[in-house]
């Protein structure tokens, strides 16, 4: 099994990665890179749903909170995104994602910024036409407020992790369908939640669940 896929059953993501797509060369060395060091990258069936939104939206902007050594970050390129502006408060994962991409010929295209993306954020006006959430879960909600009015109509904003990752898998579904409270001990499942309620609650967005990687919340700002 590869990392990324175990949302689905298994049948079922050997069916997705049978249909692919396949990794780059130096995104294969990115995801032998992440198995070493057991770093939860995005997987590639996700990032192929990466490579779609910049390919559907044209994206000219792409904004990620949490980029680690940019292998979400390659896939948006791969989607023709004209700047990706990668965040990233390990400076040694930042710099290794900087070689990764100076390798694949993509650094002309990123902006490399070290440091709390939620302060980084706030240095940027946008617009972005897509943003990637995939840093502390805690302050998913955060992020969403920190880009919603810099991001551009018809623009998308997905979180990673959802359905999968440090969250509470039936904790997450039990407050989703019957409202039950929230973990107070627990950020992890209260900030996927929070998460969830605060971009469902906008009437300015559509969102869905697509339960491919560790399950991407996406969400289009209609209005
Ligand atoms: C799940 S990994 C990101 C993986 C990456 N998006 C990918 O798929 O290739 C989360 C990363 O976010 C970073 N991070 C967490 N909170 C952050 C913050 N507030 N600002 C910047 N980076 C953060 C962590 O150091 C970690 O490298």
């Amino acid at each position: 099994m590869i990392d990324g896929d175990q949302t689905l059953g298994d049948d079922l993501a050997r069916f997705v990665r049978a249909v692919g797509p396949e990794h780059t060369p130096v995104q294969a060395e990115m995801a032998a890179f992440a198995a070493e060091q057991e770093f939860p990258n995005i997987g590639p069936d996700a990032g192929a749903v990466l490579r779609l939104l910049a390919r559907l939206v044209d994206a000219e902007t792409v904004f990620e909170f949490g980029s680690g050594f940019g292998y979400s970050a390659s896939w948006f390129l791969r989607g023709g995104a004209g700047r990706v502006i990668l965040t990233e408060f390990d400076g040694d994962e930042l710099e290794r994602g900087r070689e990764f991409l100076s390798d694949a010929g993509l650094t002309t295209r990123c902006v490399f910024e070290e440091g709390d993306a939620m302060e980084i954020v706030d240095r940027y006006g946008g617009p972005f036409d897509v943003v990637l959430i995939d840093h502390q879960k805690s302050r998913y909600a955060d992020a969403f407020e920190a880009v919603r009015a810099k991001l551009s109509p018809g623009g998308v904003i997905v979180a990673d992790n959802v359905t999968r990752g440090p969250a509470d898998f039936d904790a997450t579904l039990a407050h989703l369908e019957d409202d039950a409270a929230l973990p107070a001990d627990d950020p992890q499942t209260t900030g996927i939640s929070t998460y969830l309620d605060t971009v469902r609650a906008d009437e300015s967005f559509e969102s869905l669940l697509l339960p491919v990687g560790s399950g991407l919340c996406v969400s289009t700002k209609v209005e």
